[in-house]
């Protein structure tokens, strides 16, 4: 019989979800509570259509004889092979006991893009590090690859400046502080399945050198703008702020100076019923353009975002890039750095595809184009 080809990100759910056990599968698919905010955040991109320009020459533009994919962050200070990046998900040897994280960044060198590495990843950060060095040198030596540390902020603030003293000593290039986890949300799934770390997998960034003991650790529920500063005092490294949907946090982290921010809910898993990231986006895009005429923060979003048509809504609507969780750890579970790669070329290829078909030359032409379509009006 032939073996059905995977040729979508669904197509990487499906095959991930015979292959993994049910506890993982349940872990990295689920969201809290009733999962509402889980499943809008695809169907909201489907209600958003598309409204494409024709009799555009979008042939001539190099490296490929197509359109350029080409994205700046960061006031132009890093450029990614496109506008994805590969979100900070918990955990991957869950997915790929064998190399784990060490498998994504492999991928994310090979693709030049960023690799945002979790607080509570299952490898160490300076050997996620490490494999990304090497990996550039043996392989890819014009990768424009980056990697950037997610942060969780701890009651214990010595371990998390350590963290971030870490991450900073061994070549993470910016800070993404998650501020939608003050509690973690209802789980009900992994209730359900007693969900525990297998022995062997542990968040490894959270072991103490010194006695190979975990370091007594706790989300800290007092966390607030203040603790910004203190952050701020303590790297140089640019801040991006991870789990906006108000306008109003969005004004205040442009007050506050900070280089970017990702809108975003969690990916369904905190507050449920919370607006979907991309119905959540254009009041934000409002609030950023008005607070600082010319603002230099970026807009980051993530949640949902599964076809290259997603995308090039999030940039049409203001965003600078998308990050995407899930489907990396499908990738990750079917096959490994290959899935990883697999993963990141399908949305790349579907990306192009959608820019190319709607008209659009260059990333700018997609948010000037006026390419949209919301809720049936002009928006
Ligand atoms: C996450 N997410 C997450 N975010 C974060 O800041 N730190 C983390 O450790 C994790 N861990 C994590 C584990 C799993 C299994 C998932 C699914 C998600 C959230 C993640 O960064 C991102 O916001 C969402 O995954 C985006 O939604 P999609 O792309 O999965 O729909």
């Amino acid at each position: 019989k032939k073996v059905r080809r995977l040729l979508n990100i669904e197509d990487y759910h499906q095959r991930a979800q015979q292959i993994l056990p049910q506890m993982t599968y349940d872990f990295y698919r689920t969201g809290s509570d009733d999962q509402v905010t889980l499943v809008d955040n695809q169907l909201a991109y489907r209600r958003i259509k598309l409204r494409p320009k024709i009799f555009i020459d979008v042939s001539s533009h190099p490296p490929s004889n197509s359109v350029n994919r080409h994205t700046k962050l960061l006031n132009s200070s890093v450029t990614i092979s496109f506008p994805c990046i590969i979100a900070p998900t918990a955990v991957h040897c869950l997915a790929n006991r064998e190399h784990g994280e060490l498998a994504t960044v492999r991928a994310a060198v090979t693709h030049s893009t960023i690799m945002c590495v979790s607080t509570l990843a299952s490898t160490r950060m300076e050997s996620i590090a490490e494999e990304h060095r090497r990996q550039i040198k043996e392989h890819y030596p014009q990768s424009y690859s980056q990697l950037w540390y997610q942060l969780y902020v701890f009651k214990n603030r010595q371990l998390t400046q350590q963290l971030i003293e870490r991450a900073e000593r061994c070549g993470y290039k910016a800070v993404v502080i998650t501020v939608d986890l003050c509690v973690l949300g209802n789980r009900e799934c992994d209730i359900h399945n007693d969900f525990a770390l297998p022995d062997g997998i542990r968040a490894e960034n959270l072991i103490d050198d010194t006695d190979d003991n975990a370091f007594k650790w706790a989300y800290d529920s007092s966390l607030s703008w203040k603790d910004l500063g203190w952050i701020r005092s303590i790297t140089r490294l640019p801040l991006i702020v991870k789990g906006i949907l108000h306008p109003d946090d969005a004004r205040e982290a442009v007050r506050h100076g900070v280089q970017g921010i990702v809108v975003s809910n969690h990916g369904g898993r905190q507050l449920d019923t919370s607006q979907s990231a991309i119905e959540a986006l254009p009041d934000i895009i409002r609030a950023v353009r008005s607070e600082a005429k010319n603002c230099e923060m970026d807009v980051y979003i993530d949640g949902g975002i599964r076809r290259g048509t997603d995308i090039l809504k999030a940039l049409a609507l203001g965003a600078k890039a998308v990050l995407v969780g899930r489907p990396i750890l499908w990738g990750l579970a079917v096959d490994g750095e290959k899935g990883v790669n697999n993963v990141l070329q399908i949305l790349k290829n579907e990306f192009q595809t959608a820019m190319m078909l709607s008209g659009c030359q260059t990333i700018e032409d997609i948010s000037k184009n006026d390419i949209l379509v919301m809720n049936g009006n002009n928006n």
